[in-house]
């Protein structure tokens, strides 16, 4: 079912993909992780990944610029790779050939993954500013258990939700947009999306708590293994003086084999 908010959000990804992309080839990351999936995994993220993919069916949820999916290509995996924006993958096609790189592409919204099968995935990854876009976690955590094999590994690891909340400032850190308040965030703005301008394009944005993140891992039926908070890097786009706050949250889970029903007490000790 077409989702209005994300389909405003896919009309604005479309229009920014070719930007997109020149940022990202001005950084030129996306040429070396294959060889070296260190620049865009870290050492906790490829304590389960490295040795772990080589020969298994993956599929990276949200991919954008394709980064992390090269990374797990470049591990040896079988990738599939999923985004709403057609022109976002259709570069991202364009780099896997230029890296020989043999992967799959499907467009598709990361709440309705209808084109894939059930538990035809043993690691699903998601995450890097994705989860910023979509209305329902819940669906999309819930889809990203249904593709996953049992057993399969779930690995999300987004922007911290602590640097959502403030206010666009130099010098100052104050608080813009309560902790509590998931959105929608709605924005007229232009097709850049890191420096944004006012412009014609509608943008809708969610903040979602680390509760929400856990909660909708674990109501789709993973068990969390691991929780980690990490970066202090800041970024100029960031626009606010953001030291000494957590950068990313990364969440590792693995489906149950038979998932929890709700109230099913015994599943939770
Ligand atoms: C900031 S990128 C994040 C991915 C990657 N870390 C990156 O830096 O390119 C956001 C990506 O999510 C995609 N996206 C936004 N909403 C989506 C949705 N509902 N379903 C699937 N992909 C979505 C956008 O098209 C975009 O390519």
């Amino acid at each position: 079912m077409s989702n209005d908010l994300h389909e405003a959000n896919r009309r604005r990804w479309d229009a920014a993909a070719e930007g997109w992309a020149r940022g990202a080839d001005a950084r030129g990351l996306w040429r070396r992780c294959p060889a070296e999936p260190e620049l865009v995994l870290c050492d906790r993220e490829l304590a389960y990944l490295r040795g772990g993919v080589a020969g298994q069916h993956v599929c990276v949820l949200g991919s954008g610029d394709n980064q992390v999916a090269f990374a797990l290509a470049g591990l040896g995996a079988s990738v599939t790779s999923v985004d709403i924006s057609q022109p976002q993958l259709d570069v991202a096609a364009r780099r896997a050939q230029e890296l020989n790189l043999e992967m799959s592409f499907v467009r598709a919204d990361v709440t309705d993954l209808s084109a894939l099968r059930n538990g035809s995935f043993s690691v699903v990854y998601t995450g890097g500013h994705v989860a910023v876009w979509v209305s329902d976690l819940s669906a999309y955590y819930a889809e990203a258990a249904r593709i996953l094999e049992p057993n399969g590994l779930f690995m999300v690891c987004e922007y911290h939700p602590f640097r959502r909340v403030w206010k666009e400032s130099r010098d100052l850190l104050a608080v813009e947009y309560p902790y509590f308040s998931r959105g929608p965030f709605e924005y007229d703005v232009s097709a850049e999306v890191l420096y944004a301008k006012p412009g014609t394009f509608k943008s809708y944005e969610f903040h979602w708590t680390v509760s929400d993140y856990v909660g909708a891992a674990l109501q789709a039926g993973c068990r969390v293994l691991e929780l980690h908070e990490f970066g202090e890097a800041v970024a100029e786009w960031e626009g606010a003086p953001l030291h000494g706050l957590p950068e990313f949250l990364l969440i590792v889970a693995r489906k149950d084999v038979e998932p929890a029903g709700p109230g099913d007490a015994s599943q939770h000790p």
